[in-house]
C-alpha cells in the first residue's frame, strides 16, 4: 500500500519558490511526496526532512542534498543550528497524520480497524489514546471533544466514557467506537466516529501546542524574503496559522507603531488559502479538507 499520497503538491512547490543552492525544511517529512518534489529543484542547496514517526524512515531519498531528521518539528530552530544553519529559505509544513498512520491497523488512529487504542505520531512518546480515555477527568474528556472534534454533545459522550470505564477500561478502537455510536445519529456516524477520533490524536499529539512553539521557531529560522508555506486540514490549526501569518502571534493581535500602522513581521503571499481542485479531491480524498497558506519574511 502507498505509503502517503501527497496533497497540494505543485501549489505548495511553487509557493516556495525554490532557488537551486537555497536551504529548506520539510518540517513534516511522511512519505517524502514533497520532499522527493523539492530535491528536484536543488542543485548545490539542502534540504531537512523532519518526522517524529520512526516509519518514515523507510521513505528516505537517495541524495547528498537531504538530512532526515527524526524528532518533532517544534525544534527545527535547535536542530539548524546543530547543522550550523542560521537562516533558511523556505519551510513546508503539511500537517497531521499520513495515510500510513490511518492504513496501519495497530497504530490506532483508524475506526475502520480493531486495535489498541494508541494514536502516537512518535511511538517513543509515553501518552496514549488509551491512557487519556481511562485516566483523564470528565471535564477534561468533555473539553477536548469539545474544543478538538467539535462534538456537540461532548458533555453526554465523556459522561458515559466515564462510565462505561469504571466496568472495565476502554483499550481498542472498537470499544470506543462502540460507546460513540450510541450517541449518534446513524446517518451521520461515520463524521461523529471521525471526531471523536480526531480530538483524541491532537490531545495525544499535543498538536495544538507543538504548532504554536514551530510557527514561532519558523518565524526565528526564515531569512527575509524566505518562504513558510502550512498545508492545513482542520479548522483550529488553520486559524493559528491565519492569525500567525496575518499579526507574527497566534493569538491574532494586530501589535501598531506610534502611527497606528499595522506591525507584523510577515507578507501574505495568498490573500486566502488556496484549496484543491475537485479533480484532486477526486483522486485523492483525504486532501478534501486540505488548505494552503503562504507567508513570506518581511525584508527591511
Ligand atoms: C500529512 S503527513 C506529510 C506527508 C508528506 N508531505 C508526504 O508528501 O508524504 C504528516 C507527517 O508529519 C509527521 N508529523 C506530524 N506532526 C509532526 C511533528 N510535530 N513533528 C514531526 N513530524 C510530525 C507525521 O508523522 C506524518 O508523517
Amino acid at each position: 500500500m502507498e505509503y502517503h499520497n501527497p496533497v497540494l503538491l505543485t501549489e505548495s512547490i511553487e509557493s516556495l519558490n525554490i532557488h537551486p543552492n537555497g536551504i529548506y525544511i520539510d518540517a513534516t517529512f511522511g512519505g517524502g511526496g514533497h520532499s522527493k518534489e523539492i530535491l528536484k529543484h536543488l542543485q548545490k542547496g539542502h534540504l531537512y526532512g523532519f518526522d517524529q514517526d520512526d516509519d518514515a524512515r523507510r521513505n528516505i531519498p537517495n541524495s547528498n542534498n537531504f538530512t532526515f531528521v527524526h524528532h518533532n518539528f517544534k525544534y527545527i530552530r535547535h536542530f539548524m543550528r546543530y547543522y550550523g544553519v542560521e537562516h533558511v529559505d523556505g519551510i513546508l509544513a503539511d500537517l497531521g497524520v499520513s495515510s500510513h498512520h490511518f492504513d496501519t491497523p495497530e497504530r490506532g488512529f483508524s475506526f475502520r480497524f480493531n486495535a489498541p487504542l494508541d494514536m502516537r505520531m512518535d511511538q517513543t512518546a509515553k501518552l496514549t489514546a488509551a491512557t487519556i480515555v481511562n485516566t483523564y477527568e470528565e471535564a477534561d474528556l468533555r473539553k477536548i471533544f469539545k474544543e478538538y472534534g467539535e462534538i456537540a454533545n461532548a458533555h453526554k459522550l465523556a459522561q458515559n466514557i466515564v462510565r462505561e470505564r469504571e466496568i472495565s477500561p476502554i483499550e481498542s478502537t472498537e470499544q470506543l467506537k462502540n460507546i460513540g455510536k450510541r450517541f449518534t445519529n446513524p446517518k451521520i456516524e461515520t463524521k461523529y466516529l471521525s471526531q471523536i477520533f480526531q480530538a483524541l490524536r491532537i490531545e495525544v499529539n499535543n498538536e495544538m501546542g507543538v504548532l504554536r512553539d514551530f510557527l514561532q521557531a519558523g518565524l526565528a529560522v526564515l531569512k527575509p524574503g524566505g518562504r513558510f508555506v502550512v498545508i492545513t486540514y482542520h479548522s483550529l490549526e488553520d486559524r493559528m496559522v491565519k492569525n500567525f501569518f496575518k499579526t507574527g502571534n497566534c493569538s491574532g493581535t494586530i501589535e501598531k507603531d506610534f502611527y497606528g500602522n499595522a506591525q507584523t513581521p510577515f507578507e501574505l503571499i495568498l490573500r486566502k488559502a488556496l484549496v484543491p481542485t475537485d479533480e484532486e479531491i477526486e483522486i485523492n480524498n483525504r486532501a478534501r479538507s486540505a488548505k494552503l497558506r503562504v507567508a513570506t519574511i518581511v525584508e527591511k
